[in-house]
């Protein structure tokens, strides 16, 4: 539901705008952005408020105007590359009950080239701008930040941020500088947004540790949330690569989280590592066309050696179905 927003919103809108550019114009807009030249709108979120309808902000200038009047309150962001699926609808639902009423939630949607170590994985990244505008909409977004590489980061950019522990291990020892560059890009979405909060798949495991390290030592205001994979019926952790699997690797896929579940078995009845592990890599290896990456027991927490079985420990999981690289994890403990 639209309702024409009072004149008192549409004016300090224009006041903002005003602010912005000193005449009122916003600078360097352009189309389908959601500051160009439109009359804010009123609509009915699924809890009941009546809130501005989304906002989308494709420059970094757009994206503080938009933020200025929520400033003091809390802020819940999820950054995503896009092609979203309902593993990401559901990080946004949560942010949104995370925020309430009162607070706003911001989705950034930007397919990060320099957390890519492959110019083909890049090239053939799945994107879907006006689906991910809809889906924002439908999860109660307040604030989409959408630029483009050029927007994010300056030609001669010369400062790279490199966790040098937990990045070593699992996909960081196969992708060299892909957590340089999530670290990089999520902390320029920090900086931009100066959330309170913010939200990220358990899928990515590896990359939830590294980035609650780099909150921690650099003193980040910021409280980090994980969320549970969400999977399909058949199990497949969901991914915006899985559109990308031949009909036969999709049917097959599934033996990626069957395979996960009856080590976790043998894990919690006492069986070696090795042997854990040696389970994962035999059904996974039977399927023809699939090269496993890597299937490794680690502390949940550190990512390194388990060394105390007390400890949780992680069961994680890289593998390429064809040419589309899938991970996937459990959290496993000894039945002590
Ligand atoms: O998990 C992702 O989709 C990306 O790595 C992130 C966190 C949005 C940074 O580009």
């Amino acid at each position: 539901m639209d309702i024409t927003l009072s004149n008192i919103l549409l004016v300090s809108f224009k006041n903002s705008q005003k602010k912005m550019t000193g005449s009122g114009k916003s600078p360097g807009v352009r189309r389908g952005c959601g500051l160009v030249g439109r009359r804010l709108r009123l609509q009915k979120r699924g809890d009941g408020a009546i809130v501005p309808c989304m906002q989308t902000a494709c420059t970094k200038e757009e994206l503080r105007a938009l933020l200025a009047p929520v400033r003091g309150k809390q802020i819940v962001l999820v950054p995503t590359m896009g092609a979203l699926h309902e593993g990401h609808a559901s990080l946004l639902r949560r942010a949104r009950a995370l925020a309430g009423t009162e607070g706003c939630v911001v989705a950034s949607v930007f397919l990060n080239p320099v957390q890519f170590d492959n110019a083909g994985d890049l090239a053939t990244y799945p994107q879907t701008p006006e689906a991910d505008l809809q889906t924002c909409r439908e999860c109660g977004v307040d604030i989409v930040f959408m630029p483009t590489p050029e927007v994010m980061y300056c030609p001669d950019r010369s400062i790279s941020l490199e966790e040098t522990h937990l990045s070593t291990v699992l996909c960081g020892a196969k992708r060299p500088g892909h957590f340089a560059g999530v670290c990089l890009v999520v902390n320029k979405l920090f900086n931009l947004v100066q959330p309170t909060d913010a939200i990220f798949g358990k899928k990515d495991y590896q990359q939830l540790a590294i980035l609650r390290r780099m909150v921690r030592d650099l003193d980040m205001p910021i409280t980090l949330h994980g969320a549970e994979i969400v999977r399909g019926e058949d199990g497949l952790a969901l991914s915006s690569r899985n559109v990308r699997l031949t009909p036969e690797h999709r049917a097959a896929a599934p033996v990626i989280r069957r395979s996960l579940l009856a080590a976790a078995e043998l894990y919690a009845s006492g069986a070696s590592a090795e042997a854990v592990k040696a389970g994962v890599m035999t059904a996974l290896s039977a399927v023809p066309g699939v090269v496993v990456d890597y299937v490794e027991l680690v502390d949940a927490e550190h990512l390194h050696e388990v060394t105390d079985e007390r400890r949780l420990a992680l069961l994680a999981v890289a593998a390429f179905f064809g040419d589309v690289r899938l991970i996937d994890n459990i959290e496993i403990t000894r039945n002590i």
